[in-house]
């Protein structure tokens, strides 16, 4: 069945690679399209130019079965594709909250007049409601027997194939039975296994992508406010998570506090999302993510207040090691990164900064070309004043006092991501500090274990 229906995936960035290599694994025909020559190049070549588990290994076996393919052109893509899927980009604007929808339109505006026969165009991409129902419209206008679809991909990043094979959910926008039928066709397997399928209007299916990340955010910034409020009350927030997270109501996930969200995702989304709902009327709905995003800001920048007080009131001068640089582990994306921000106020602040990652030393330094890198961990601890824990890396987070005070000048450590326990670094002579917890709460946690 699946070899009867064929499929292009427009745009090969995170989404775009993924939704292509998976589907191509699920059995379909896969044509990827991208703009960019030399990514044609390495994917046809079997050659990922992101970091993701699993995946290289989907593109190389879809490759080898002849299922997926990837090209420049945008002709081929129109006379190969029955269902054709948006997957490009949009990045926050430059100088604007609002999302750059522009990749977007420019793949549908390329597409569309060289479209022969009927054919479903869906987008995947995170867009700013209303978009939809505009490409609809166009896309009508160039070509009678094309319709248009919204499909919101909810994948993570580290777990993109697994998100993408077995979803939480399917969000069928559509305007027609036509439509619906063939998503349910795409999808067959996955809602085989049991992931819901929920049809839907072009409006909500766009509305439940933005909701969906502006709520993940919110509990993220609100786990991260109640560490401000334990900062200066003396309390704990990893026991707070805990405890509000043993409600059902409430739930454990995404309570972990520390420097906060960061990535291509969550930070641009609310920030599209709350100038969509001004632009809408509606900007008092949405003006508490305004805080939320402020809430998330500050956390960095009291990581660095925690690293001065650490240093004695200055940091001049003084060695500091950064360890991480994604935006989170299992990544070596830096867009947007908590880590490497907080690594930008030090260096600011007038420390020198020696920053290690384990997968995303090359694209931070690409993207922050001034800052310091190591390509060891040793490397960026030796001669430290003061140790950061910047993105909780499984390496990073079974690190012991052992590890690190043979190597740093002074023990100092700061736990940005409350990945370590503060008890066996405190009694081998560490000050440690963590986002969260005031000091003299850790140093209790210390005196209750003995
Ligand atoms: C996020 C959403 O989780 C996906 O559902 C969505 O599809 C995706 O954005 C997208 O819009 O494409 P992702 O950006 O890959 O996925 O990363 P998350 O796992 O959501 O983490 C985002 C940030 O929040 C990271 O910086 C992470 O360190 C931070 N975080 C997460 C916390 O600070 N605390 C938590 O409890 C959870």
């Amino acid at each position: 069945m699946n070899g009867a229906l064929r499929l292009t995936v427009l745009g090969a960035g995170y989404l775009g690679i993924t939704h292509a290599a998976c589907m191509a694994s699920l059995g379909f025909g896969v044509l990827g399209v991208d703009t960019d020559g030399s990514k044609v190049g390495k994917l046809n070549a079997g050659r990922l130019p992101i970091y993701e588990p699993g995946l290289a290994e989907l593109l190389r076996a879809g490759l080898g079965a002849g299922r997926l393919r990837f090209t420049t052109s945008y002709a081929e893509a129109a006379a190969f594709g029955d269902v054709h899927f948006i997957c490009t980009g949009t990045p926050q604007q430059a100088g604007s909250d609002r999302a750059d929808t522009s990749q977007v339109d420019a793949c549908v505006a390329t597409l569309a007049p060289l479209l022969r026969r009927p054919c479903l165009v869906v987008g995947k991409s995170t867009v700013p409601v209303g978009t939809a129902r505009r490409l609809a419209a166009g896309l009508g206008h160039a070509c009678p027997g094309a319709e248009l679809a919204w499909n919101p991909e909810f994948l993570r990043e580290g777990t993109a194939v697994a998100d993408t094979l077995s979803p939480d959910r399917i969000v069928a926008g559509v305007t027609s039975g036509r439509a619906e039928a063939i998503l349910r066709q795409v999808y067959a397997r996955p809602v085989a296994g049991g992931t819901p399928f929920i049809v839907t209007s072009l409006e909500t299916a766009e509305l439940s992508k933005a909701a969906a990340n502006a709520f993940l955010a919110t509990k993220i910034s609100f786990i991260n406010a109640m560490a401000e409020v334990c900062e200066v009350a003396g309390g704990d927030v990893r026991a707070l998570a805990r405890i509000l997270g043993a409600d059902p109501r409430i739930g454990p996930s995404f309570l972990r506090a520390g420097l906060g969200f960061g990535g291509g995702c969550l930070p641009k989304d609310i920030r599209a999302f709350a100038a969509r709902a001004s632009e809408l009327g509606a900007g008092q709905a949405l003006a508490f993510l305004r805080e939320v995003d402020a809430i998330n800001l500050r956390r960095r920048v009291r990581t660095a207040d925690l690293a001065l007080e650490l240093a004695g009131g200055s940091l001049a001068e003084v060695p500091v090691c950064a360890l991480g640089a994604a935006f989170k582990p299992g990544s070596d994306d830096v867009r947007d990164s908590p880590a490497l921000d907080v690594a930008q106020i030090l260096t600011g602040m007038g420390a020198r900064v020696t920053i290690h990652d384990p997968a995303a030393l090359r694209g931070a330094r690409r993207a922050r070309p001034e800052l310091a890198y190591a390509r060891t961990l040793a490397g960026a601890a030796r001669g430290a004043h003061v140790v950061l824990l910047l993105t909780e890396w499984p390496a990073f987070a079974a690190l012991t006092p052992g590890d690190l005070s043979p190597l740093v000048a002074r023990r100092n450590i700061i736990d940005a991501r409350g990945a370590l326990d503060p008890v066996p670094w405190q009694q081998h002579g560490w000050r440690y500090r963590a986002l969260g917890m005031a000091e003299d709460a850790a140093a209790a946690m210390r005196a209750a274990t003995g």
